[in-house]
C-alpha cells in the first residue's frame, strides 16, 4: 500500500513516513502488507483510506492505533513516536489518545451487558465515579442517535428543597418544599413572574447556593455534604453555567473568555483553544473570536456565555432567563442552542419568565412563590 506524498508537516497531529509493515508467519510466509507510506492528518482533519481488499487499509490503521508495531518508517501521533514507546507508554497511547473502532466491531461487545454497560468497559480503572461513566456513556449513545437504547438517567434529583432568607428584618422564603428532577438529554424550564424564586432555586440546583432543608443530587454527587475542593471540582467539570446577568471579561477577546474556562481547569492553552473554536463552531460565533468582549451586541454576549457553559460538555448546564432582552430571533438563537445542548445530551434547566419558551422544553413547571408545579404541555 503506498499513500499520496504528503504536505509538510508543520503542526500535524499524524505524520507518518516510509512506513513499512511485513507480517513474518515463518517460512516462507513473508507478507509486506504496508510500504513506504507518507501520511500527514491535520488536527480536525478527517481522512479516507480507499483501496481494494488486502491492501493494507487495516494493517495501516492497526499500526496507527498501537496495535502492531511498525516493521520499518517512522510514525509519530500527537507527542507519541510510535516506533520508540516502552510496554508503559504503549499501553498509555492506546488507552488515551487513540480510539479504534475495529473492522468487526461487535466481536468486541460483551453480549451479556445492555449497550450503555458496554460504552463504560474502556472507562473502568481510570478513576471515573460509577455515575460520571453512567452519564458520559448516556451521552455518546445519544450523540450516536441510540440514546434510548441505554437507561436516561436523572441528572438532578431535588426533594423537598427549601430556602429561607432574612432581609430587612423579614423572612422570605424563596424555594417552598421544591421536588423535581432533570434526566440526560432533557430540558426542563420553569416559569415564574419576577421574585418567584426561579434565580433561587437554580442557584441551589447549580450548586452556587445550598438549601436549608431538602436532598439535592447531581450526577450521582449528594450536594448537600459535598464540601470544599472535592465540590469545586465537581461544579468545575459537570456543572455550565449561564448567570441571569452574564459578565464576559471585556479585555479578553471572544475565544480567550471561553478557552478561560478550561485553563482556569488546569487544560494546557492550545487544547483551550482549541476546544473554544469548537464551542464557538456550534454557536456559530466563530467569526467574533477575536472581539473583545465589549465590542458584541446583548445577544453575542448570551451566546458567549453558552459557549463558556458548554465548552466543558457538561452534565448539566443551567440557565438563567436566557431569552430575557433578546429580540424574537436572537432569543430563538438562544433557545436552538440549547435544544441543541440537550439532544447531544445534556440535562437542562432553565428559568424564564416566557411562557412561550416552553416550547423548546421536555417538561415544564410553573413557580409561584417559592413552590413549583409541574405543567402539562403545550403551555
Ligand atoms: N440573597 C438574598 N437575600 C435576601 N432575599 C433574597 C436573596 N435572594 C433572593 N431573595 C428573595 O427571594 C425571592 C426570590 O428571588 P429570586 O431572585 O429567586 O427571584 P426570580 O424569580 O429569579 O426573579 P427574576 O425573574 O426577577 O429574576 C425574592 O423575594 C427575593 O427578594
Ligand atoms: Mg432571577
Amino acid at each position: 500500500m503506498t499513500v499520496r506524498e504528503p504536505a509538510p508537516a508543520d503542526g500535524m497531529l499524524l505524520e507518518v513516513r516510509r512506513l513499512t509493515h511485513v507480517y513474518r508467519n515463518g517460512e516462507p510466509g513473508e507478507v509486506l502488507a504496508v510500504h513506504d507510506v507518507d501520511l500527514d492528518v491535520a488536527s480536525g482533519e478527517a481522512v479516507a483510506l480507499i483501496a481494494p481488499s488486502g491492501r493494507g487499509k487495516t494493517t495501516l490503521l492497526r499500526v496507527l492505533a498501537g496495535l502492531e508495531a511498525p516493521s520499518g518508517g517512522h510514525v509519530r501521533v500527537a507527542a507519541y513516536e510510535l516506533a520508540g514507546l516502552k510496554p508503559r507508554e504503549l499501553d498509555e497511547y492506546r488507552r488515551r489518545v487513540v480510539g479504534y473502532v475495529r473492522q468487526q466491531p461487535e466481536s468486541g461487545l460483551w453480549p451479556h451487558l445492555s449497550a450503555l454497560r458496554n460504552v463504560q468497559v474502556p472507562m473502568l480503572g481510570d478513576g471515573w465515579t460509577a455515575a460520571e461513566r453512567t452519564a458520559r456513556a448516556q451521552r455518546l449513545l445519544t450523540a450516536m442517535g441510540i440514546g434510548g437504547r441505554g437507561e436516561m438517567a436523572d441528572v438532578l434529583t431535588a426533594g423537598g428543597v427549601s430556602r429561607w432568607f432574612e432581609a430587612g428584618g423579614s423572612h422570605v422564603q424563596a424555594v417552598q418544599s421544591v421536588s423535581f428532577r432533570v434526566a440526560e438529554a432533557e430540558l426542563v424550564a420553569v416559569v415564574g413572574r419576577s421574585g418567584a424564586g426561579t434565580t433561587a432555586l437554580l442557584s441551589i440546583c447549580g450548586g452556587l447556593d445550598r438549601p436549608d432543608q431538602g436532598s439535592l443530587v447531581v450526577a450521582g454527587h449528594d450536594m448537600t455534604s459535598l464540601a470544599g475542593s472535592a465540590r469545586d471540582a465537581f461544579l468545575q467539570r459537570s456543572v455550565g453555567w449561564v448567570p441571569q446577568r452574564p459578565r464576559l471579561l471585556p479585555l479578553l477577546t471572544v475565544e480567550e473568555n471561553v478557552a478561560m474556562v478550561l485553563r482556569i481547569g488546569g487544560a494546557p492553552d492550545e487544547e483551550a483553544l482549541r476546544a473554544a473554536h469548537a464551542s464557538l463552531d456550534a454557536i456559530g460565533l466563530r467569526g467574533r473570536a477575536h472581539h473583545r468582549g465589549d465590542e458584541l451586541s446583548t445577544s453575542q454576549q448570551r451566546q458567549v456565555a453558552l459557549a463558556c457553559a458548554l465548552v466543558r460538555a457538561p452534565a448539566l448546564l443551567i440557565a438563567d432567563q436566557p431569552t430575557a432582552h433578546l429580540d424574537f430571533d436572537a432569543a430563538q438563537g438562544v433557545l436552538a442552542i440549547l435544544r441543541a445542548a440537550a439532544d447531544s445530551g445534556t440535562a437542562v434547566l432553565l428559568a424564564t419568565r416566557d411562557p412561550g419558551v416552553t416550547g423548546v422544553a421536555d417538561r415544564a413547571f410553573l413557580m409561584e412563590g417559592g413552590a413549583l408545579a409541574e405543567r402539562r404541555l403545550p403551555w
